[in-house]
C-alpha cells in the first residue's frame, strides 16, 4: 500500500472502531465490563500496525521528554476521543486520574502503568493517601482499562518509542478538573492543565 491508501484505510479503521466504541458504551455505560470490550475492539485496531507506521506518528525528536499526542478522531463538542501517544523511553508522569473513562493499547513499544489505590475517604481535596495496588504492562497483545476515578502514574521503561492508542469518553482538552495524587507526601494537586492539547499532528 503506498501513503494514500495507507492513509484512506487508518481513517476508514479508526472511524469504525470510533462507532463501534461509542455503541459499547451507550448501551452497557461504564462500567469494568464495559471496559474490556472496548478494549478489545482497540485492540483489534491496535494489531493492524501498517495503519500506524511509525514515520507518521514519530515521537519526539533527539529522544526529548514529553509525549506527542496525535488526534485521530474525536466526536463534537470533544465527547468521546482517540489519540496516537508517542513516547521515548525514559518518561513517567506522577500519579493522575482522568476522570471520564480511559482505555489504553499498544501499536508498539512497552508503557508500565502503575494502578493504586486509594486508602483515604477522599473528604479532603488537597490531601490523599495512596498505595501502590498493581501493575500492567501495556504492549502489543495488552491494554488497560481505567475506570473515571482510577489513579495511575506511567512509565516508559522499554528500549524502543511507545505508539499506543488512547481512548477517552471525554477529549482530554476538556478536562479541567484532573488532579495529581503524591504517594510521599499525601498532596493532591492540579495535574497537567498545559499540556492538554494535542501537541503534534501526523506527518501525512
Ligand atoms: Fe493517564
Amino acid at each position: 500500500m503506498n501513503a494514500t491508501d495507507i492513509k484512506a484505510a487508518r481513517t476508514a479503521a479508526i472511524g469504525a472502531t470510533f462507532a463501534d466504541v461509542r455503541a459499547i458504551e451507550h448501551t452497557q455505560g461504564v462500567t469494568p465490563a464495559a471496559l474490556e470490550a472496548i478494549r478489545a475492539r482497540l485492540m483489534d485496531l491496535a494489531g493492524q500496525e501498517h495503519l500506524f507506521p511509525s514515520a507518521e506518528f514519530p515521537p519526539p525528536p533527539n529522544g526529548e521528554k514529553g509525549s506527542n499526542r496525535y488526534l485521530l478522531i474525536e466526536a463534537e463538542g470533544g465527547r468521546f476521543a482517540m489519540y496516537l501517544n508517542a513516547l521515548n523511553p525514559g518518561n513517567e508522569t506522577k500519579p493522575h486520574d482522568h476522570t471520564t473513562w480511559a482505555v489504553v493499547v499498544a501499536v508498539d513499544g512497552q508503557e508500565l502503568n502503575k494502578v493504586y489505590k486509594r486508602l483515604d475517604d477522599g473528604s479532603d481535596p488537597d490531601r490523599c493517601e495512596i498505595v501502590l495496588d498493581h501493575e500492567v504492562m501495556v504492549e502489543p497483545g495488552r491494554g488497560i482499562c481505567l475506570m473515571p476515578d482510577a489513579i495511575h502514574s506511567i512509565h516508559t521503561t522499554g528500549t524502543r518509542p511507545t505508539r499506543h492508542i488512547h481512548m477517552y469518553g471525554l477529549a482530554l482538552e476538556k478536562l479541567d478538573g484532573r488532579k495529581a495524587y503524591m504517594a510521599e507526601t499525601g498532596e493532591v494537586v492540579p495535574y497537567n492543565k498545559n499540556f492538554m492539547k494535542p501537541s503534534a499532528e501526523a506527518k501525512a
